[in-house]
């Protein structure tokens, strides 16, 4: 090594061709001692990065298979290569892009991608947006850009409410908490029989409050919920919030990616007149962990939070990454974006997230014929079915692998359908291995 942490250029061969073997094999599981303790070597390992590669191999296999085609739990999305490949570039070139003049092509290049999100949702031109490592941390930003345009910046917040369904994802409870809003400001309100933000209650619960001199001051909605994926009633929220003068937030980390195919963009309705929307790229864009993104109506009300300057900082920051989000120095996440979307064009995006919704009808048709009690009829790509107790059995047989949740506090069987990967011989993988665990 040149100078300790500089490969040579032909450490720097080996080492990127043995990394890209160990990639393009599957992972095998290794045995091994030591896997649990605290080990960091004050020399290089022995084994150099071979056997750096097997430790990995083996923490790789040992985790929920995120990557397989018949994962259906949780949130899918896959993690397409084309993506990584652009974190792995981005990683070497690491250039500095918190500020637009610093890397001006590369924040443009990434401020393509937000506009052109922007437009999808259907959003007006004055809107913009900030990629985030998630879907928490953009529904953190959504709230707080919430709390300074309504409430100000006087920094009380007593009195503060907002109010979110029953089957509101925590991350949006989690990030109130954060924004300095005392917990139980954070109204639950009743979801209907069909698991979607009731709005008769919304409205008295937001009367009530108002006549005992609380603040109102957000709504919100799911699109859709991590449960069921049901959709709130996104237009009347909206109209609501405009005529009450609340912001109006959309956490669509699961079901937001939809609008990009016809099918989604009908049901989705609604959602362009959010004042912010939370989307989880790494969900239903199907890129590795790490890349999520909050959209707002008004770019002015992200930069009236995070704008500052200072002596150390140029003055054209404008369009910089770092006026419009809490980050200064960070990773170059536009590329995992921009990259695969110039790869591979938007249609293919499009065709899958449609694909999706009609596997996930398809099931559901054949679900029906079955001895199970569905719960709801799917709005997006989960469905929810009694009994709870399926994941464990249908998880024995290796062909897909699923996690049950609780619906109003019963155990239920849940198919989330959203990893590109998963095609309908997956689907029909998963149907036979419910008859059979059944
Ligand atoms: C509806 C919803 N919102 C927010 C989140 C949190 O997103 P992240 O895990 O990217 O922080 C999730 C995660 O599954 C979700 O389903």
């Amino acid at each position: 090594m040149q100078n300790g942490l500089e490969p040579s250029p032909e450490e720097w061969d080996t080492w990127t061709r043995q990394v890209l073997d160990f990639v393009c094999k599957a992972p095998s599981p290794l045995g091994g001692e030591g896997w649990g303790e605290v080990f960091v070597p004050e020399q290089p390992l022995p084994g150099g990065l071979p056997a750096i590669l097997e430790l990995l191999a083996h923490g790789f296999h040992e985790a929920i298979p995120t990557v397989s085609p018949g994962f259906m739990a949780y949130v899918p999305g896959g993690g397409i290569r084309s993506a990584a490949l652009a974190n792995f570039l981005g990683n070497i070139a690491n250039r500095y892009t918190g500020i637009e003049d610093q890397a001006p092509i590369l924040v443009g290049f990434e401020n393509q991608v937000i506009g052109w999100l922007c437009r999808e949702f259907g959003l007006p031109d004055t809107a913009f947006g900030i990629l985030t490592s998630g879907g928490s941390i953009a529904n953190l930003t959504g709230i707080i850009a919430a709390r300074v345009q309504i409430l100000g910046d006087s920094g009380d917040f007593s009195k503060a409410r907002l109010y979110v369904s029953d089957q509101v994802h925590h991350s949006v409870q989690k990030a109130a908490f954060l924004a300095g809003i005392p917990k139980n400001n954070c109204v639950n309100i009743k979801s209907d029989d069909v698991f979607r933000l009731s709005m008769p209650d919304l409205k008295s619960q937001v009367e009530s409050d108002r006549q005992e001199g609380l603040k109102p001051f957000l709504v919100v909605g799911s699109a859709g919920t991590t449960n069921t994926g049901a959709i709130d009633p996104l237009e009347l929220l909206a109209d609501y919030c405009r005529q009450e003068g609340l912001w109006f937030h959309i956490d669509a980390a699961y079901g937001g990616a939809f609008v990009l195919c016809e099918s989604g963009k009908t049901k989705l309705k609604g959602i362009e007149q959010a004042d912010s929307i939370t989307i989880d790229p790494h969900k239903g864009l199907f890129l590795p962990y790490g890349t999520g993104c909050l959209l707002v109506k008004d770019r002015s009300s992200l930069l009236k939070v995070h704008s500052y300057e200072a002596d150390y900082l140029t003055a054209s920051q404008r369009d910089s990454p770092a006026s419009l989000g809490p980050e200064l120095s960070r990773e170059y996440r536009g590329i995992r974006l921009w990259l695969p979307l110039m790869l591979h064009g938007a249609g293919v995006f499009r065709q899958a997230l449609a694909e999706k919704l009609e596997l996930t009808y398809w099931l559901y048709e054949e679900l029906q014929k079955l001895p199970v009690q569905i719960l709801c009829k799917p709005e997006l790509s989960t469905i929810v079915f009694k009994p709870g107790d399926l994941a464990e059995r249908v998880n024995s047989y290796g062909r897909v692998y699923l996690a049950p949740t609780k619906l109003r506090g019963e155990l239920a069987s849940r198919v989330c359908i959203l990893s590109f990967r998963t095609h309908f011989e997956q689907v029909q993988a998963c149907l036979e291995d419910i008859r059979k665990a059944l």
